[in-house]
């Protein structure tokens, strides 16, 4: 393939600009054309493409967010629409196209490969981690650290007045940035969509450690594991003890990807273009083991990769 296109699409992660720019380079270094489409899917629709040079992408390494801008596009389900997407692609003579994303975006790009046989290299970019084939997502490290940021700094204040906080963190229905961001600030309690908990027992333990002198206390809620302050309201009713709530939101979400995600950036990038230069099948590409790996499309949910092993470290630490 001579002519290659990348996308950032769903929710922008720390990494992905450091990722388009391992496309862009890794492209020009094989003398293909790369195209740049703006505000993902919705942008590809409307034919925002335009030609990236090597210093379309100087000084972007260390940038968090995506310079290429992304969106949520909910009217790209449509199989219309989608052909909107491929005319735009074959205007430009594009032959195959690299999309940055999570969960959603690769579900659009299996659509394309299966409805009009678009050649299309998925790169797994969302802080969430929430995609079962690969180890780790893009972003999701530095999220993780900027969460782990944010735990020090409740810590420090907790625990100068002796209180119960929490802390609620971003993951749709994965609760991996609670579980590693826990582990890691030494969080008393973890919740997560992926196991079960109960209130009245994380009452009853709050209540008794604050009796015999523990008197602060960390839970981390993933925001798929429960509504923040009706979670905090039960355990002052059961226990006495007031839980000060905060929600850290996109803060999360943005700032410079640190050395785990620029790495998987320029390793992802790389494989990406490689795959579409060879005339490659398309796939989702990922990491298992510190490899780089390639799975279809159709295999990127498959099973749950939640650790059960570090959830359990999570509860005995916390004693
Ligand atoms: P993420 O890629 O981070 O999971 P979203 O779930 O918002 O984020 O998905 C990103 C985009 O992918 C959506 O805005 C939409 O354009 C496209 N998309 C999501 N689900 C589908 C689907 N079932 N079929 C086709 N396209 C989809
Ligand atoms: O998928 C990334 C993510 O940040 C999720 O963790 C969160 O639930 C969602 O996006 C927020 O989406 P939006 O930016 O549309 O509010």
């Amino acid at each position: 393939m001579k002519k290659i296109a990348v996308l950032t699409s769903g929710g922008d992660a720390p990494g992905m600009n450091a990722c388009i720019r391992a496309v862009v380079r890794t492209a020009l270094n094989n003398n293909m054309d790369i195209y740049g489409v703006e505000r993902g899917y919705a942008g590809l629709i409307k034919g925002e493409i335009s030609r990236l040079g090597t210093r379309s992408v100087s000084d972007m390494i260390h940038k968090g967010g995506t310079f290429l801008k992304t969106a949520r596009c909910p009217e790209f389900k449509d199989k219309e629409v989608q052909k909107e997407a491929v005319e735009a692609l074959s205007a430009y003579g594009i032959e195959g196209l690299i999309v940055i994303g999570g969960d959603g975006t690769f579900r659009g790009a299996k659509d394309l490969i299966e409805n009009f046989g678009v050649p299309v290299v998925g790169i797994p970019g969302t802080i969430d981690n929430d995609l079962s084939y690969t180890d780790f997502t893009l972003g999701f490290d530095t999220a993780v650290n900027t969460v782990l940021w944010a735990i020090n700094n409740l810590r420090d204040t907790m625990h100068s007045h002796d209180r119960v906080c929490l802390l609620e963190v971003m993951g749709r229905q994965c609760g991996d940035i609670a579980l590693y961001a826990g582990v890691a600030g030494g969080a008393e309690y973890v919740l997560v969509p992926e196991v079960p908990y109960d209130l009245d027992e994380i009452s009853a333990a709050i209540k008794k450690s604050y009796l015999r002198g523990k008197t602060s206390n960390m839970i981390i809620l993933a925001e798929g594991a429960g509504k923040r302050d009706e979670i905090a309201a039960y355990i002052k009713e059961k226990s006495g003890i007031s839980v000060k709530v905060t929600n850290f939101g996109y803060i999360q979400r943005g700032g410079s990807p640190n050395m785990q995600d620029r790495l998987l950036a320029a390793r992802f990038g790389y494989k990406a273009v490689e795959i579409l230069r060879d005339d490659g099948e398309s796939c989702a590409v990922g990491i298992k083991n510190n490899k780089i790996i390639t799975v279809p499309f159709s295999e990127v949910n498959n099973g749950a990769k939640f650790d059960k092993n570090l959830y359990e470290i999570a509860r005995v630490l916390s004693l």
